[in-house]
């Protein structure tokens, strides 16, 4: 049988992904009222980082734990990954031991590689090309303040990063509109742009992206293994800054997302960020932890 895995959006059909977003927020409601039960006892959920996060971990490992489950924490640091044992031989050995595996790491590659040798299903916690779990948590909670994005029109301002794709994906799930804005030289990966050309548009001028959108998003101008970039980013990126005065061109009833961590007066400006008449991105984080519960039960029932 083939495993079912969690790489990007696309792994999941449009039905599939309002089911789990639905079950998302039955979840968050059940955990809230402490209905919610333990359906993963004894299942063992192995992580893999290679490089930081704080929500990615602790949403999956307290999930986990909520859902009465295990996870382990492997850093490269102190397994063999980070000496060099082939990526394919640590598949094979470690989905011999654990259920369910999540791998936030460099090239996507890599997590192709690990899991077409897993016999579990594996998450993509985040690779330099995309960051499906953390669209989950977007997509709950736009459903949740504003319902189905269906038909909206969704503005991304910044870096046409990893991020980015996966609104480009999620764009042709859910059916929205997606105006991009960045810089020239920062766009996001052109054959994906050309495969949804019917629904995603590039500009430079973040006041055209903007206007008329119901959902504004934004992300760091240099991600994690670009750091010696930052300066060079801060220049190109002038005039993207995120702020109450660009949101003004958008619908009265916009709001704003951001996957955190956020760079105050870089991306966004800190008045933007904790208007919580506007910034959702509190519920934004703290979803990230209910939708992968729901993913983390789809994909244990369809293995
Ligand atoms: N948004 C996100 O993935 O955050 P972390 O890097 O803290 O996991
Ligand atoms: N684009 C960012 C997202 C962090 C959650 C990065 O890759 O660092």
């Amino acid at each position: 049988m083939t495993v079912r895995h969690f790489l990007t959006l696309k792994d999941l059909s449009p039905a599939e992904l309002q089911q789990i977003i639905a079950r998302a927020i039955e979840m968050k409601a059940q955990h809230r009222n402490g209905t919610a039960d333990e359906p993963f006892h004894g299942k063992v959920l192995g992580m893999i980082f290679e490089k930081s996060s704080t929500r990615t971990r602790v949403s999956f490992e307290a999930g986990m734990a909520q859902m009465g489950g295990s996870a382990l924490f492997l850093s490269p640091r102190d397994t063999q990954l980070g000496r060099g044992e082939p990526i394919e031989d640590s598949a094979r050995v470690l989905s011999r031991m654990v259920d369910i595996i999540m791998i936030r790491t460099f090239g996507h590659d890599k997590i192709e590689r690990f899991a077409a040798y897993s016999r579990v299903p594996v998450i993509n916690a985040l690779t330099d090309d995309f960051h499906p779990c953390q669209l989950l948590a977007d997509i709950q909670t736009y459903v949740e303040h504003r319902g189905d994005p269906k038909g909206k029109t969704v503005a991304w301002i910044g870096d046409g990063n990893n991020m980015c794709h996966s609104y480009i994906n999620a764009a042709a799930m859910c059916d929205f509109k997606l105006n991009i804005a960045c810089p020239e030289g920062f766009d996001p990966d052109p054959e994906l742009v050309a495969a949804n050309a019917d629904r995603v548009t590039i500009t430079r001028d973040p006041r055209e992206a903007v206007t008329g959108a119901d959902w504004v998003v934004t992300d760091v101008w240099a991600s994690m293994g670009q750091e010696e970039e930052q300066a060079h980013r801060e220049q190109q990126f002038a005039g993207y800054e995120v702020n109450h005065e660009l949101m003004a061109l958008a619908h009265d009833d916009a709001i704003f997302m951001h996957c955190l961590p956020a760079h105050r007066g870089e991306e966004v400006s800190a008045d933007l960020l904790e208007d919580e008449k506007i910034s959702v991105v509190w519920d934004e984080a703290e979803n990230r932890l209910h939708a992968q519960k729901a993913l983390m039960e789809f994909l244990l029932q369809h293995n």
